[in-house]
């Protein structure tokens, strides 16, 4: 039985990028809690495979194949909902470009994705949540990157960091209705995102980033999803428009 605060049994949370890495520890993490979960992503595979962790734990989870920049798609999903407690928005994406390299093209996809996608989950549920008189919280994932910059992070990090703008207003605008909003900014975590280039050089990168944290180690989605959780339930009640760094202490990675 989870702690009272950290209890979730009866509400109600919708996961974006529910089908890998972050987004996929976060929903199973808040099953565990006791909340029933929707599963949002594009990858109806992934999708299948996070629900059936969370069914095999006791849990409750729905799955819904969805582009997270498809507004009308995000909205019936979320409006299927029975009730609306928690949104995680966690989709995203990846690019790296200089900025002398950096085409319009690539600045769409990844503002579309990892901004505009954020934006639309975080309308949809205030609306449902502001019309339902459900004090919810909403938890979006920023990036240590805004913190930074860095070499080739122009697309990434100025979605991330609008995904910040994003959350620091929402928070002033829906406060009053007893809504909370905050984000989440990881450091270096282990998942297929960071994990898509050849052995010797992911494992250089992870030798090289574990160096640079106190904790002496890169992160675990897990770790993300513990983050999520907090933010998500009654034991950080009086915590809105705030950027929760879950980062092993890294300050300044370049
Ligand atoms: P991942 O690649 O393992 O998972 C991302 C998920 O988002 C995938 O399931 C993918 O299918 C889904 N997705 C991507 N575009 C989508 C779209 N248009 N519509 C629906 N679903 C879509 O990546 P990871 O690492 O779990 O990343 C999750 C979030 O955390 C991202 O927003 C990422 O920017 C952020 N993040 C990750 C860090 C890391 O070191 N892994 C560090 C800081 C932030």
């Amino acid at each position: 039985m989870p702690l009272k605060a950290y209890d979730l049994t009866g509400r109600t949370a919708f996961v974006t990028g529910a089908a890998s890495g972050i987004g996929r520890a976060s929903a199973v993490l808040l099953a565990e809690a006791g909340a029933t979960v929707h599963c949002a992503d594009r990858d109806a595979q992934g999708l299948h495979e996070t629900a059936t962790l969370i069914k095999g734990q006791g849990g409750t989870a729905h799955t819904h194949q969805l582009d997270v920049t498809d507004r009308e798609r995000l909205r019936q999903a979320v409006r299927s909902c029975e009730r609306l407690d928690v949104m995680a928005a966690v989709a995203g994406i990846m690019h790296s470009s200089t900025v002398l390299e950096t085409r319009d093209e690539d600045l769409d996809r990844v503002l579309n994705i990892n901004f505009k996608g954020v934006l639309y989950a975080c309308q949809e549920a205030a609306l449902a949540m502001i019309e339902s008189g459900t004090r919810g919280s909403i938890v979006t994932m920023a990036s240590g990157a805004v913190d930074t910059g860095g070499p080739g992070l122009l697309c990434y990090g100025a979605a991330k960091a609008a995904v910040v703008q994003l959350t620091k207003t929402l928070a002033t605008e829906i406060g009053p209705h007893g809504i909370r909003v905050n984000a989440v900014a990881p450091g270096w975590i282990r998942t297929p995102m960071t994990d898509r280039r050849d052995g010797k050089a992911q494992a250089h990168t992870e030798a090289f980033m574990a160096r640079l944290a106190p904790l002496g180690r890169v992160g675990e989605p897990e770790d993300i999803a513990q983050a999520v959780l907090h933010l998500a339930c009654d034991a950080s009640a009086f915590t809105t428009g705030q950027i929760l760094r879950p980062n092993g202490g890294v300050a300044m990675p370049w």
